[in-house]
């Protein structure tokens, strides 16, 4: 590590363990991206579509559906979408080179489109937003501001899917790791409802136990109801029991 960075542990949220997340002062714009790309440092690239997003892909009945992948770097998802029938397909990332690669690769067919931006500036509609190691490549103290934006791109129905790391990574990111215990609350506070959020069996081969599978949708003012009621019930049952034993405690003398 470079003496000018500063590193702090991040913890993750009142009330829970800390979750070994360190970040950097980095600057992880275009240029630093760009960078990676021109020196061919892409340790990140699999190559190919990771085999848990496959699965996904395949699950998923409406090839209409408006389809967003932010921070894309190579794009085996888009590809195997484009291969499956899909037709409305957006892809986003930051890296000039990379996007000017892939809008030669896909000039002229009106399936996809390949816009070169910052997904924090980004705006529309989507469906399916897809991740695949881009939350891992922003400051972790961006996750919040991810979450948020996600939530403005996703239709109300729409769902956002992908894989997250559940490690860390001894050295300094990106990637930034970080685990589920972290990012269930994040993903809640920023108003979307984690639907499933587990270790998944269909990694790719390096990356074998290392990552969840999650799905997550805009929180309704119903689920937040839920939560709610929930919580309410746990404290009425609790002052309920207090109440209880006292009255027990004043029985008995
Ligand atoms: C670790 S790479 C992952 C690329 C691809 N998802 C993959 O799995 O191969 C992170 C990607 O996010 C892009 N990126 C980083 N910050 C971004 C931002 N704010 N907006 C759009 N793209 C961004 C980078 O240019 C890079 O292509």
């Amino acid at each position: 590590m470079s003496e000018n960075q500063e590193v702090t542990v991040e913890t993750s949220h009142a009330g829970m363990e800390a979750c070994c997340v360190v970040q950097c002062d980095l600057e992880l714009g275009g240029n630093y991206w760009n960078n990676q790309y021109e020196s061919g440092k892409t340790g990140w690239d699999l190559g190919m579509a990771s085999p848990a997003l496959v699965k996904y892909i395949d699950s998923l009945p409406n090839k209409d559906a408006r389809i967003l992948i932010p921070g894309c770097g190579n794009a085996y998802e888009a590809q195997y979408l484009l291969d499956q029938g899909f037709m409305n397909i957006t892809l986003i990332d930051i890296a000039p080179l990379l996007v000017e690669q892939l809008q030669a690769k896909y000039v002229g067919n009106s399936n996809i489109q390949v816009v070169l931006g910052d997904f924090f500036e980004f705006e529309g509609q989507f469906d399916v937003i897809i991740e695949q190691t881009f939350f891992c490549a922003i400051q972790p103290y961006m996750r919040s501001e991810y979450v948020k934006q996600m939530r403005k791109l996703l239709s109300p129905e729409g769902e956002l899917a992908g894989l997250l790391f559940d490690t860390g990574f001894d050295f300094d990111g990106p990637p930034f790791g970080g685990c589920k215990c972290e990012y269930k609350p994040i993903f809640d506070e920023g108003g979307l409802r984690v639907d499933e959020m587990e270790i998944t069996p269909d990694s790719a081969k390096p990356r074998a136990g290392t990552e969840l599978f999650f799905r997550a949708g805009v929180k309704k003012s119903t689920d937040a109801c839920v939560v709610d009621a929930a919580c309410g019930i746990k404290q009425y049952a609790n002052i309920a029991e207090k109440l209880n034993w006292n009255k027990i405690n004043q029985d008995k003398k």
